[in-house]
């Protein structure tokens, strides 16, 4: 995800374009810029990094007005998903005469781009993004009319965006279109200003209606006012600024935990096809001579990674298994150049995980970075990165970065089984459909987020909480567990369910609350007589399941569904709201949680 700004109006534009890339920077950071249209040419500053690196740079002269005394601006903050961090593939791209910003991911870029390449066009940037501007001025160079042009554009586009256009040709004009990806526009509090943005937090101040588009919807602004595709509703603007940036959610955690549903569309975009999976970034070759997995990592990631142990031999039949990384480092390990060494990192910064790859990497394994941010340690030593896509993930307790990494290591253990073919075609495109309903799985009911509000007042003072599940299920009860640790500071521990009766299970008694995954399409028998084991001991039981189980103290009733991976998002979601809510009551700070930090770069 990142940011984009818009302007036209008699203000100073490019400091109202900076000061609102500023109020976006949460969205991403990776590089920024301004386009502005001046009487006779557009100009254009960019740079890697914050936006204060951009300020620094724009020369904030008053910009020359144009005729009618209105000036024009777009402006980007990114978070890179094509293309490495720097200042070439930084926004806005320019064709010949016109620059855009975008938003999101144009899934049949390739294609588009071999196209007008074909036709002509000179690319200079890795960027998916490029294609919309040359794809503009072709249309522009055939029929010389710009809302056409851009109409024929907005028609090729596959994937999510939010764009913005301006061009020379048009010199009083910009072009936009929301599919996918978020965008606002204000009435500024000025005559004729009309104000663009990803979300509101920028616009705070400086105008009061907003319209926040809807799918579709595209237009052209001018300074005698905005055109629309279709009927749009303007509401009035909220006046603040911190609530925005939370997209009026109460924590940066409890937005992250509900933009799931729509960020793992982006970790499958480009990627998934109806019958196959593949990885732009990921060269099949790479498979060539290798019959083992190690993976390795930490935390939150370390339980994604183990997750997709299960998945790896189940669907690529490689030998798969997975190490704690700050352990890793100091075994002494065997390496054999058959291995391929994957790690996992939301951050790439992880101490531990990049000392454990440069370890492999030593030793001449090929090397896998499954990471969140482009142009991190981990991935400026890795052989290949694969990009999670979950957009800047501010809370410390981490989310998304866990679902976005678990999908994207599903399709891995998928597209390697079927280079390896050791898959059929026909499980393939079963588990493709599957995946395709992961979104659905991800939303969050308000029923669910209520249920959890309601039963948190219960779980507050025990002696402890045990995690407990099979298979997969095993790890997301690991991930259950170190969400309420890291945030409630209560104990809680993750279990495999089939293991309770060696020994934990003396600890069973009404003060300790099992929290049950009891997902119906794995092992659901053998987790049930677990959890029944328990009960007969007294210990307090929280099950989650689509399943009614009337042994329970307390039951949340998960969606039925077709497959246990969709089992397994829907319970991380309540997983997730239940730590969160039962912090809430107990008054913890839930995005920045004591002794901890969101990237533990020391050993
Ligand atoms: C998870 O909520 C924690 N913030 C922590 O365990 C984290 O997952 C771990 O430090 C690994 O971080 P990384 O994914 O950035 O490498
Ligand atoms: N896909 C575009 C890029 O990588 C836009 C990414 C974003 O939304 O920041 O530049």
């Amino acid at each position: 995800m990142c940011g984009i700004v818009g302007y036209i109006g008699k203000s100073n534009t490019s400091e109202i374009l900076v000061d609102g890339l500023k109020e976006l920077e949460y969205r991403g950071y990776d590089s920024a810029g301004i386009a502005i249209l001046k009487s006779d040419k557009i100009e254009v500053y960019k740079a890697l990094g914050k936006i204060v690196n951009l300020e620094e740079k724009v020369s904030h002269n008053e910009c020359t007005l144009k005729e009618d005394g209105f000036s024009i601006g777009i402006g980007h903050t990114r978070w890179a998903t094509h293309g490495k961090p720097t200042e070439l593939n930084a926004h806005p791209h320019l064709g010949e005469y016109s620059y855009v910003v975008h938003n999101g991911i144009i899934e049949n870029y390739k294609e588009l781009k071999d196209e007008l390449i074909e036709a002509g066009h000179k690319f200079v940037s890795q960027t998916d993004t490029e294609v919309i501007v040359h794809l503009f001025e072709f249309y522009f160079n055939q029929n010389n009319d710009a809302d056409l042009s851009f109409d024929l554009t907005i028609k090729r586009l596959e994937g999510a965006y939010s764009i913005l256009l301006i061009t020379k040709s048009q010199q009083n004009k910009i072009f936009f279109m929301k599919h996918g990806s978020p965008m606002a526009i204000a009435k500024g509090k000025n005559e004729g200003e009309i104000l663009f943005a990803s979300s509101d937090a920028p616009l705070i101040g400086l105008a009061s209606d907003v319209v926040y588009l809807e799918d579709g919807v595209s237009g052209v602004a001018s300074s005698s006012g905005l055109t629309f595709s279709t009927k749009v509703s303007w509401s009035t603007l909220s006046n603040s600024k911190q609530f925005a940036q939370k997209d009026g959610f109460r924590f940066f955690m409890e937005k992250e935990i509900y933009e799931q549903s729509d960020v793992v569309v982006d970790s499958m975009m480009g990627r998934l096809q109806d019958d196959s999976i593949s990885f732009d970034e990921l060269d099949p070759s790479l498979l060539d001579g290798i019959n083992e997995i190690k993976i390795c990592a930490c935390g939150t990631s370390y339980h994604a990674g183990l997750t997709s142990t299960y998945l790896f031999e189940r669907f690529s039949k490689i030998r798969c298994s997975i190490e704690i990384a700050s352990e890793f480092r100091y075994k002494e390990p065997l390496l054999t150049k058959d291995t391929l060494f994957v790690v996992i990192s939301q951050s790439g910064e992880t101490a531990d995980t990049l000392e454990a790859l440069k370890m492999a990497k030593n030793a001449g394994l090929k090397t896998i970075v499954v990471c969140n941010v482009d142009n991190s340690s981990m991935t400026r030593v890795a052989d290949t990165t694969i990009l999670t896509r979950a957009g800047i993930e501010k809370g410390v307790a981490s989310t998304k970065a866990f679902s976005t990494q678990a999908v994207v290591l599903w399709m891995m253990a998928l597209s390697f089984g079927d280079i390896k073919n050791n898959i059929s075609k026909e499980v393939l495109k079963k588990e493709i459909k599957v995946l395709r309903e992961v979104p659905l799985a991800l939303k969050v009911e308000d029923s669910v987020h209520e249920k959890c509000k309601r039963l948190s007042k219960r779980y507050l003072h025990g002696h402890g909480f045990f995690f407990i599940g099979r298979d997969v299920f095993f790890p997301l009860a690991l991930e259950g567990a170190l969400k309420l640790k890291e945030i409630s500071y209560l104990h809680a521990e993750g279990y495999p369910a089939g293991e309770m009766k060696h020994g934990p299970i003396a600890l069973a008694d009404p003060e300790l609350f099992t929290i049950a995954l009891m997902p119906q399409h794995l092992h659901y028998d053998k987790i049930k007589s677990n959890v029944e084991e328990l009960s007969a001991r007294d210990s307090t039981i929280c099950a989650i399941s689509p399943l009614p189980f009337d042994l329970a103290d307390d039951f949340i009733n998960t969606k039925k569904t077709d497959h246990y991976m969709l089992e397994f998002f829907e319970m991380l979601i309540v997983l997730q709201i239940f730590s969160m809510e039962i912090t809430v009551r107990l008054g913890n700070d839930v995005d920045m949680p004591r002794n901890l930090a969101k990237s533990v770069t020391v050993e």
